[in-house]
């Protein structure tokens, strides 16, 4: 761990954490870690390369090598593999459909912690990292950690309004609640550790959301 400032932010689908998380990043001048693009862009890899997700170790062999690069700006996301620009590629839902499998592979887990960890030990100006497991797994002892919520209901209307409302009811539960589900199998991101401070955005508009965060940060800072 770096001395300098560590923010860990984890939470389900729906849960806001992505745009929550880059506006705590420029409020506190960080710089941002999405850590489930990871996942995703290791996915996006395993469909181009025709690597079967159910195969444990080619699913391995592909988290070993997959030629990657993600920017740590929270106002400009850069993420690519093999020098294709795959940001809008990692968020269709044939990868959103196939992420779950990769990410309960325990060795590719412990592939991308360990990618993870050298991003946040690398920040010179300190990280805001997100995810599923970074205040348990990745950065246990950062400095604030925080466990951002929402009931269901909100969480199916806000990734429904993500999607452009093209989406049914049914649709949203299968992409939200039941990934939700899959992932919780292997990260733990429903009840806050000991030490984790919860927000529950479900009666806050996205300014009160960010506020709330900035003001966790500060208490757990001791400010
Ligand atoms: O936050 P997201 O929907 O972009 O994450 C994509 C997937 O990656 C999600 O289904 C669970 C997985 N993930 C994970 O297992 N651990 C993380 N730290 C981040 C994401």
């Amino acid at each position: 761990m770096t001395d300098t400032l560590v923010i860990a932010i984890d939470g389900p689908s729906g849960s806001g954490k992505s745009s929550v998380s880059k506006a705590v990043a420029r409020h506190f001048n960080l710089e941002y870690l999405d850590t489930g693009a990871m996942y995703r862009a290791l996915t996006w890899y395993c469909l181009n390369e025709k690597v079967d997700v159910e195969d444990a170790t080619a699913l391995v062999t592909a988290a070993r090598t997959f030629p990657y690069v993600q920017g740590t700006s929270p106002d400009e996301e850069v993420i690519e593999v093999g020098g294709v620009d795959v940001r809008e590629a990692i968020r269709e839902p044939r990868i959103s459909e196939a992420v779950s499998s990769v990410a309960s592979n325990l060795e590719v887990r412990q592939i991308l912690i360990d990618l993870q960890r050298r991003f946040i030990a690398e920040a010179k100006n300190g990280m805001v990292a997100e995810g599923r497991d970074i205040t348990t797994v990745v950065a246990p002892d950062a400095d604030a950690r925080v466990l951002l919520t929402a009931n269901e209901e909100v969480r199916l209307a806000r990734r429904g309004l993500q999607l452009g409302g093209t989406q049914n009811k049914d649709q949203l539960v299968h992409q939200v609640s039941e990934r939700d589900k899959k992932d919780s199998k292997t990260t733990s991101f429903t009840e806050a550790a000991p030490g984790v401070t919860l927000v529950d955005s479900s009666d806050l508009n996205f300014e009160e959301t960010i506020d709330a965060v900035i003001a966790a940060v500060n208490t757990a800072l001791g400010r």
